[in-house]
Order: C-alpha cells, then sequence, then structure tokens
C-alpha cells in the first residue's frame, strides 16, 4: 500500500527490474511507458543487468536507475539456451546476481517489483518471493516454442500462473501464451511527438523507398525482404530498400547472411543494411511503405504504430500481435497483411502499394486515425499504473504453489 503523509496520498514505490540495456523493442517501449507514467502517483526506479545506452535516457525517466552487472557466463546465455548445459553453468554467476538483487531490493523496499524480460523474470521472482514483496510481470514475449526452448516453456507458464500477482501483457496474442494467468493487456504506446498531426502530410519520395525498421534479427525477416527484392526492381527499377537496425543480442551471422544475399543478386544499389538510429521519424517520412516482415508470430510489432501515427502505408505479416493492430475488431484492414514467411505475397502486396498509390493513402488514413486513438502511451500508462497499484495493494499474495 502506498503510505499516507498526512491527507496526501506518497506515490507507489515501483522497482523495475529488466537485464538488457540495449535500445531493442521492449526496452524502448519501457522508457516511453516511464516517460509517460505521473510521479505523483508512481515513482518508479529502475534495475538493469548491464550498463549500456539505455542507462541515460532512462535516467531522465526514472527516479534512479542502478546497474548490478550480471556475470559474464551469465550475460552470455541467451533465451534458446535456456535449460541447456550452458546455462548450468552460468548458474554461479546468475546466483551472485541473485544475491545482488535481493540485497538491492531489501534496502529500497518497493511497494512492487515489476520484471520485464525473462532473466528478470527468474531472477527478480525469486528474489520477491524472498522478500515477500508483490511481484508483476511486464511481458514482452510470447511464451512461445519459436522463443523459448520446449523444456523451459511448461515451467516458464507454470510460474506465469504461480509467482506474480498480476501480468502485463503487450497484446492479446501474447497474453494467448499464458494461460490461466491474470493477465491485462497494455499495448506499447507511442509518444506525442512521435506522430504527424496530419496523414496528409506524408509526402511519398520521387522513386520508390521500401522500409524495414528493426533490429536485424531471423525473428524480423530482412532476408524474405531482401528474396523478394529482385522481382520488385524488375517492376521498379528506381526502388531501393532500406532496412535500418543493429544486429542485437548476438545477430551478426545473420546480418552476415542477409549482406550475402543482398550480394548474390547484385542488389547493392537498391537494397541497403543502414545501423540503427535513434529516432527513425525522418526515415519514415522519406519512405514510401513501411514492410513488417516478420516470419515468426510477432509479440506486438511496434513499428507498425510509429509508421501508421505518421500516415505511412505499410504490408505486414499476419501473426501475433499484427492483425490487432492492422485489423481492429476485425473491421477493413488497415493495411496488408500476408503470410509469415511468404516471399512472393510480401513482393506482391509491396507492388500494390506501389501500384496503387492512391488506395494506399486511403488505408494510411484510416489507419492514422486509429492509431491515434487506441495506442497512445498514455493510455498503456494508465493501464499499467492501475495493475501496480492493484499489485501493490495487494501486500505479498501471490497465488499459493
Ligand atoms: C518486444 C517484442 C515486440 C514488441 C516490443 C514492445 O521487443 O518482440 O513485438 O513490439 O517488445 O512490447
Amino acid at each position: 500500500m502506498p503510505a499516507r503523509q498526512g491527507e496526501r496520498e506518497l506515490p507507489l514505490r515501483v522497482t523495475l527490474v529488466g537485464h538488457s540495456a540495449q535500445a531493442s523493442g521492449a526496452e524502448l517501449a519501457l522508457l516511453r511507458l516511464l516517460g509517460a507514467t505521473d510521479p505523483e502517483q508512481v515513482q518508479v526506479e529502475v534495475v538493469l543487468m548491464e550498463d549500456g545506452e539505455l542507462v541515460r535516457p532512462l535516467a531522465e525517466v526514472a527516479h534512479r536507475v542502478d546497474v548490478l552487472p550480471l556475470g559474464r557466463t551469465a550475460a552470455g546465455v541467451g533465451r534458446a539456451r535456456l535449460g541447456s548445459l550452458e546455462a548450468l553453468r552460468a548458474l554461479p554467476a546468475a546466483c551472485t546476481t541473485l544475491w545482488r538483487l535481493t540485497r538491492h531490493l531489501a534496502r529500497r523496499r518497493p511497494d512492487v517489483v515489476v520484471t520485464t524480460t525473462m532473466k528478470a523474470h527468474a531472477l527478480g521472482s525469486i528474489a520477491a518471493r524472498l522478500l515477500r514483496m508483490p511481484l508483476v510481470w511486464h511481458v514482452h514475449d510470447r511464451f512461445a516454442p519459436e522463443y523459448l526452448p520446449r523444456g523451459v516453456l511448461a515451467p516458464l507458464r507454470f510460474a506465469a500462473r504461480r509467482l506474480p500477482v498480476a501480468v502485463v501483457a503487450n497484446s492479446r496474442a501474447t497474453a494467448r501464451t499464458l494461460p490461466g494467468a491474470a493477465v491485462s493487456v497494455a499495448y506499447p504506446g507511442f509518444a506525442p511527438e512521435q506522430a504527424l498531426d496530419d496523414p496528409g502530410r506524408h509526402r511519398d519520395p520521387a522513386e520508390p523507398v521500401v522500409l524495414l525498421l528493426g533490429r536485424v534479427s531471423p525473428t524480423k525477416g530482412q532476408l524474405e525482404l531482401v528474396r523478394a527484392a529482385p522481382w520488385l526492381i524488375a517492376r521498379h527499377p528506381g526502388l531501393r530498400i532500406r532496412m535500418v537496425g543493429a544486429p542485437l543480442f548476438g545477430a551478426e551471422e545473420y546480418a552476415r547472411a542477409v549482406q550475402q544475399e543482398i550480394d548474390r543478386h547484385v542488389l547493392g544499389d537498391h537494397v541497403r543494411l543502414e545501423g540503427a538510429v535513434d529516432d527513425p521519424s525522418a526515415l519514415i517520412d522519406a519512405a514510401t511503405v513501411l514492410v513488417h516482415a516478420s516470419p515468426v508470430p510477432e509479440p506486438f510489432g511496434q513499428v507498425v504504430v510509429e509508421a501508421m501515427v505518421r500516415g505511412l502505408p505499410v504490408v505486414a505479416t499476419e501473426a501475433g500481435g499484427v492483425p490487432e493492430i492492422l485489423v481492429p475488431d476485425g473491421g477493413a484492414p488497415l493495411g496488408l497483411l500476408v503470410p509469415p514467411g511468404d516471399v512472393e505475397a510480401l513482393a506482391v502486396a509491396v507492388a500494390e502499394v506501389l501500384d496503387d498509390p492512391a488506395g494506399a493513402r486511403r488505408r494510411a488514413a484510416a489507419a492514422h486515425a486509429s492509431a491515434v486513438e487506441r495506442f497512445a502511451v498514455a493510455a498503456a500508462a494508465d493501464v499499467v499504473t492501475e495493475v501496480w497499484r492493484r499489485a501493490g495493494a495487494s501486500g505479498h499474495r501471490a497465488p499459493r504453489a
């Protein structure tokens, strides 16, 4: 319960535990979320398990940021290798971090502990349990076989039902991968400065530009887009494809494979892999269409919303959270949807946008109105604040294991 001081209720004290300080989607979503929370209602402190580019911007929106480094062996264990022998070898380092985290939380005494990544769920849940602090999992990834080894999936789903008092998921699609857990959906929101007030202000470039935004990863589909390129370039010889993002979390090998595919088709003048940028608004404004090519179900898909709120037409794969964004309440799609992994369908849909600009503009105008109404970050902050408040009021009462 937030303490009272005289008549005034003090803000709820929340400690958010994540492991990554890299600017990937989940971390950027949290940064915006914290920027939109009301400091009179919640005072958020952040704990990360590595130092990195996100620490400074987080420090601007959070009450305080602490870095409790995860030992190297534990930091190197990705989601795919959870439950493996390698994960076992990382155990001593993980125990050290658990000890540090528990000591840190014991000193800070937050009303609620919120964990935001797999490693944070694992370590933060144990620490919160030991300290009998209410725990909320904020989930950005689908608890599904494409993301997690089967051996750990069932125990993690079980943990999601037993350990946190509440779970926040970034889409209904993500929520559905946690059957039986007490899940609220809070869509990652866009900040006001990310949106154009009028989608009509978007101007197509003279020659078509296809934009794929997002970290370079097999889950984001850069390879599929490169494979769609030769056919598209044959139809539109002036076409350029810009793929903007960094190969985070050890995806350098995949980035090399994408570059090799570009070289193999001699597409270098038309197709570029460009490094990540802090603010993609200018790139969005300079494009003709945004392509979201994830061949596996995307948990949410923030770049789709980022394009919509600037009036840019979207082609996206129909899986995970994307249909919730582009087909609200089963109405007319606000962009073109294609089956995940289907290179031909992807090429045909991009061509449709380029060949029918009036149709694309109509959809983009409707998409803008719908996204502005549904995905403002203030709404996400309200949902999350309410979940945190209820969790704080519960004291420690996770369902009994
Ligand atoms: C993760 C998901 C992505 C989502 C983001 C914000 O990065 O992979 O789909 O948009 O979190 O919740």
